[in-house]
């Protein structure tokens, strides 16, 4: 049966060091509050201009191609996962392509937030086990420093993300003892509007029906970035952090048990679990509730914070690196986000 093999990673952040003290400087918070709330010490932010969430997927893929054995000439698909892309479109797939010079090959963006790393591997997964594809460059990637409220108003929000960038190559293996076993993904759109950024987007929520009454079509179309819009800061990412976090410590656990139950598996034979790094605390309630070691799960949110669609490749990537993970150990990889959205993956290294 053929497989897909995680055949090279790496990953990319900013050297920018922000620590929770330096966000005091925009608003009212402090790193008590943080640590507690989060686990989080620092993040990184990207430079203001010439690093872009492309830039940074393009340094991540250059070095998985690396590790992998192979040259962007070889890549047949890119899969490039972001929430904050360079542009609202096209999509940043296109861009690694220009950059790396690569054939013109399908380049596909996914919108899937937190997950949109299980979502894009699981993507990938698939057009390699059908033969269609042999090289296939997966990245997840994010500058969200660049679009952040970073008023009081904002830092329930803002304190908790950073930049930076993960990717794979995935290749097909004959090796039935390796590679990816099994993807699952799951959403529930009933919330979506609870961790979300309304704008710029078509809905137009943000004028009511009477004072829309007083503009014609062309006038409504300049709406879609408008002064009201700034104004009441609606062009910021919206969290309802204590809901999205009831969902997370439930929807976390019950998708890892769906893998390793579709595998006849159990949490015992988990090497190393690589969370989505959305809070220390999401993270340790889904270890407790599967009764896992310390050293069965990696977090790095503490140095990163939350990266969105790279933190799973840049923890698992930074594991591997301190040899905790070795080859054939069981590696799973689970997310929670915005949609909402989850998934689970499960692989042998
Ligand atoms: O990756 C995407 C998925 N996202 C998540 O999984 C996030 C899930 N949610 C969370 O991680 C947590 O809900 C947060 C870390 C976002 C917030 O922690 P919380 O314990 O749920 O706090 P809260 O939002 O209920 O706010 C508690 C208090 C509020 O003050 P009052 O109303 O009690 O006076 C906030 O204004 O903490 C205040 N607060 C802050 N104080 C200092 C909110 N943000 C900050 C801050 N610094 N940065």
């Amino acid at each position: 049966m053929l497989r897909t093999k995680i055949a090279g990673i790496g990953t990319y952040v900013p050297e920018q060091v922000v620590s929770n003290d330096d966000l005091k400087k925009y608003m009212d918070t402090n790193d008590a509050w943080i640590q507690e709330r989060t686990g989080i010490k620092e993040r990184r932010y990207a430079k203001r201009t010439g690093e872009t969430t492309t830039t940074m997927g393009v340094e991540a893929a250059k070095k998985a191609m690396e590790r992998a054995g192979t040259t962007a000439k070889d890549i047949d698909f890119i899969i490039f996962a972001t929430l904050s892309p360079d542009y609202y479109f096209p999509g940043c797939g296109v861009l690694v392509q220009r950059a790396l010079k690569m054939k013109e090959i399908g380049a596909l963006d996914v919108r899937n937030q937190c997950s949109g790393f299980i979502y894009a591997l699981s993507v990938g997964d698939q057009f390699i086990k059908s033969g269609m594809y042999k090289n296939i460059l997966v990245i997840g990637s994010e500058k969200h420093s660049f679009g952040l409220d970073f008023s009081t108003r904002g830092r329930n929000v803002s304190v908790i993300f950073g930049d930076g960038a993960g990717a794979v190559v995935l290749q097909p293996s004959e090796n039935d003892k390796q590679g990816i076993l099994s993807t699952h993904l799951h959403s529930d759109g009933e919330n979506a509007e609870l961790l979300a950024m309304y704008n710029p987007g078509t809905h137009a929520n943000h004028w009511t029906e009477k004072q829309l009454a007083d503009f014609d079509d062309a006038e409504i179309a300049e709406m879609f970035m408008s002064h009201n819009m700034i104004d009441n800061a609606q062009n910021f990412p919206f969290m309802d952090g204590p809901s999205v976090f009831k969902k997370a410590v439930v929807k976390m656990p019950e998708v890892i048990m769906e893998a390793l139950t579709a595998n006849q598996l159990t949490p015992a034979d988990i090497d190393m679990l690589i969370p989505h790094q959305a809070n220390l605390r999401i993270s340790q309630f889904v270890q407790q509730q599967l009764g896992l070691r310390d050293d069965q799960v990696y977090n790095n949110i503490q140095q990163y914070g939350n990266t969105t669609a790279a933190s799973i490749p840049i923890a698992w990537c930074e594991a591997w690196e301190k040899g905790k993970i070795k080859e054939g150990d069981l590696v799973c990889l689970a997310s929670f986000g915005s949609g909402f959205t989850w998934g689970s993956a499960l692989l042998r290294w």
